[in-house]
Formats: structure tokens, sequence, C-alpha cells
């Protein structure tokens, strides 16, 4: 299954992207993961795309391609996968329906999670990320100590979780990525899905909305 998970910043598209691809056994491919790993990296195209990402601004497109290139090729060739964070405008959504299209394939899924701006803005400022594997927590499930479960090193928010970013996120989020609502909605493909409520709950929405049989164990 080919599944693009779609919604403002913080709705969780990267919590549920997560689950889902665990799920159906497929990649996922976190735009957002890929270019704070060339941003650490310091690769040409990651200094680059600091530039935007710290002003909450999308990153242009070919850049974006650049960094895309070699792995959405190699997704492509598998059964399936979840992608978080691409696209993220009309046009990057036209050249994935081209590039998939010219190789058969089509997507078959647009999940776009449904949250309210007073809850994006709740989570965003509560939201610590490993600084080593990227790994997501909210501050109220983790302890004291401030270190990542997975890997042991220690946790931060986001560059881009201030106040001033995340309203500029939001703002193109409605500009730019939002119209992608529509696009998919005209192609038959859309699935609406409330993202407030717990974790399992939103997950337990999507699985529903996909017609994954087998109750969540
Ligand atoms: P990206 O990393 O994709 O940021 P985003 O879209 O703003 O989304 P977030 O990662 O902030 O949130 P999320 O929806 O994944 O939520 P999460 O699961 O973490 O992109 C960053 C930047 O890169 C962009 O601003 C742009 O500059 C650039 N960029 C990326 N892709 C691009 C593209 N294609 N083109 C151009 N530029 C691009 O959850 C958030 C928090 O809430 C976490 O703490 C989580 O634990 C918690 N949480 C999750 N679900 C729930 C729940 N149900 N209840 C309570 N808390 C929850």
């Amino acid at each position: 299954m080919r599944v693009v998970i779609l919604g403002p910043p913080g709705a969780g598209k990267g919590t549920q992207a997560e689950l889902l691809s665990k799920e159906l056994g497929v990649p996922k491919l976190s735009m957002g993961d890929i270019l704070r790993k060339a941003v650490k990296e310091k690769t040409p195209l990651g200094e680059e795309a600091q530039r935007y990402m710290k002003e909450g601004k999308l990153v242009p497109d070919e850049l974006i391609l650049k960094l895309l290139e070699e792995k959405i090729e190699k997704v492509a060739e598998d059964a399936g996968f979840v992608l978080d964070g691409f696209p993220r405008n009309l046009r990057q959504a036209q050249i994935l329906n081209n590039f998939l299209e010219s190789r058969g394939k089509n997507l078959d899924w647009a999940i776009y999670l449904k949250v309210g701006e007073e809850e994006i803005v709740n989570r965003l400022r509560h939201r610590l990320i490993c600084s080593k594997c990227g790994k997501v927590y909210r501050k109220d499930e983790i302890k004291q100590d401030r270190i990542c479960e997975e890997c042991g090193s220690q946790l931060a928010k986001r560059k881009d979780d201030d106040p001033h970013t995340i309203k500029e996120r939001i703002k193109v989020y409605f500009e730019h990525t939002f119209p992608l609502v529509k696009y998919y909605q005209k192609k038959g493909i859309l699935k609406e899905v409330e993202g407030e409520g717990k974790e399992e709950e939103v997950y337990e929405r999507i699985r529903k909305a996909l017609n994954l049989s087998q109750p969540l164990t």
C-alpha cells in the first residue's frame, strides 16, 4: 500500500506514519527527518535547507527533490511506502504522481490528520526529540533525566518549535499544503481522520479508514 500522510505541524504525522509503516511492513520516508539529518551532517544541501527550516518556510522544491532522489527511487521499488512531509505543495504532489505513473504505480491513499490550532501549539510546545536518533517524545511521558530510551542520548526541543516559528509553519501550511486536501479529494483517495485524542485512538481511526481488518495487538 502506498500512503501519504498530510496534516498541519504537530498533527502527529510522524507518530502515525511510524505505526502504519510497521503494521504494513513498508518503509516510512519522513522528509523532515531527511532534512534534519542533512542539517546535522552539515552537507551543502543541509546547510542551504537550514536557512528555510529555521524560519518555518518550505525548503525550495529543487532542493527537496535532490534530497529525495535516491530514496524515493528505492522505496518506489518496494511493495509500498508511507510518506510523511512529502508532498507539501501542489507541485510536489504532481511530481510524485508523475513519478509513480511513469513506473506503472499509483498512490492508494492520502490520510489527512485533522487537528485544531490550539492542540497543535500545545503539542509542539511539549515535544522533545532525541538529539541523536530523532525519536519523538511528549514532555509528559518522559522521566526527569531527559534521556532517550532508545539510544541514551540527550533530549532537546526541536529548533523550529519556538512560538514564532510555529506560527509561521502554521501559516505556510495553510498557504501551501492545505490545498492538497482538495487535490486528493478530487482524485478520490482522501481519507480524513480526526487527529485529536490519544495516539492509539487516532491510529485505530486510520486503520478503520484504510480497512485494515485485524485488530491492533
Ligand atoms: P516536518 O518535520 O515534516 O515538520 P511538520 O510538518 O511541521 O510536522 P512535525 O514534525 O512538527 O509534526 P508531526 O505532524 O510529524 O507530529 P509528531 O508526530 O512529531 O518538517 C520540518 C520542516 O522541514 C518544515 O517546516 C519545512 O521547512 C521542511 N520541509 C519538510 N518537508 C518539506 C517538503 N516536502 N518541502 C519543503 N520543505 C519541507 O507529533 C508532535 C508532538 O505531538 C510529539 O511530541 C508527539 O509525541 C505528540 N503527539 C502525537 N500524536 C499525539 C496525540 N494523538 N495526542 C497528544 N500528543 C501527540
